[in-house]
């Protein structure tokens, strides 16, 4: 599918691409209903929307960590249901304690998971050292098990797993809940520089300033379905804070 919005680059393929898709669990709970959205590479988009209304369910479906029940969340053009090593590949999922092992140092878990990705050497300690260096991790916390970390550290750890994998697609769920504001501003830095580098990524948050700030395209999603998005361009002098109140209210 190509999109008008893409700023110039109409041609590009998005890297994400939920295509109606729908999941109803075996409770018979309907958490998503027919979602549609594309993420290109080199832009972020931002799934805002109340507790519940489906974003992680979006999330872990491209992820292939729960199979869709009808439509397909595609990876590079490709249904992630249908091949679970190519998701291992494109994908990085960043969070806090998922993938990451808390009794391996940061170092540690770069390498495990660059043999994991591929990489059957893994890497050498001094390029696991650079990128932790570049993701905001001093030399001193290299070597400590990431069970002393704080939750930014913990994410920023995340970070350097998904630049030394290469993954062109990231994927996090609510990443600067529970961070400082510092930590989720220079977190949100870091996410913009693997966007610059042609990355596409896909978040959930509930923090409206920081969705603003970094993402291309905003999707608010209710009750599993996505009922408003915009880009960037469009959102250009109206206030989202009150777009977003507005449909949680059922005002729009
Ligand atoms: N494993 C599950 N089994 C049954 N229902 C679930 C499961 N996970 C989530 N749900 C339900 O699906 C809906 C969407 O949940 P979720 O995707 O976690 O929303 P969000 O991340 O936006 O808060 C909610 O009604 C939730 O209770
Ligand atoms: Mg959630």
């Amino acid at each position: 599918m190509e999109s008008d919005k893409n700023n110039g680059m109409s041609r590009t393929a998005p890297m994400l691409e939920a295509v109606n898709l729908t999941k109803r669990y075996d409770d018979g709970v309907l958490a998503l209903d027919d979602l549609n959205l594309s993420v290109f590479p080199g832009r972020a988009y931002a799934m805002l929307g109340a507790n519940g209304a489906g974003k992680t369910t979006t999330i872990n479906l491209f992820l292939n960590f729960i199979d869709p029940t009808e439509g397909e969340a595609r990876v590079a053009g490709v249904a992630s249901h249908r091949d679970p090593l190519l998701i291992r590949e494109k994908v990085s999922y960043v969070s806090e304690n998922v993938m990451l092992y808390m009794n391996f140092s940061a170092v540690q878990n770069l390498d495990f998971f660059a043999r994991l990705s591929g990489r059957s050497k893994g890497f050498r300690r001094d390029e696991c050292r650079d990128v932790l260096r570049r993701v905001g991790l001093e030399d001193d916390c290299h070597d400590r098990k990431l069970k002393t970390f704080s939750k930014g550290m913990r994410q920023k750890c995340g970070i350097a797993i998904a630049v030394i994998k290469g993954a062109p697609a990231i994927l996090l769920d609510e990443p600067t809940s529970g961070l400082d504001p510092k930590a989720a501003f220079e977190f949100m830095n870091l996410l913009d520089s693997l966007r610059a580098e042609g990355r596409a990524i896909l978040m959930s948050t509930h923090d409206i300033f920081r969705a603003r700030e970094i993402a291309d395209d905003i999707g608010i999603v209710k009750e599993g379905r996505l009922v408003m998005q915009r880009s960037r361009e469009e959102l250009e002098g109206e206030d989202l804070e009150k777009i977003y109140l507005d449909y949680m209210s059922g005002l729009s």
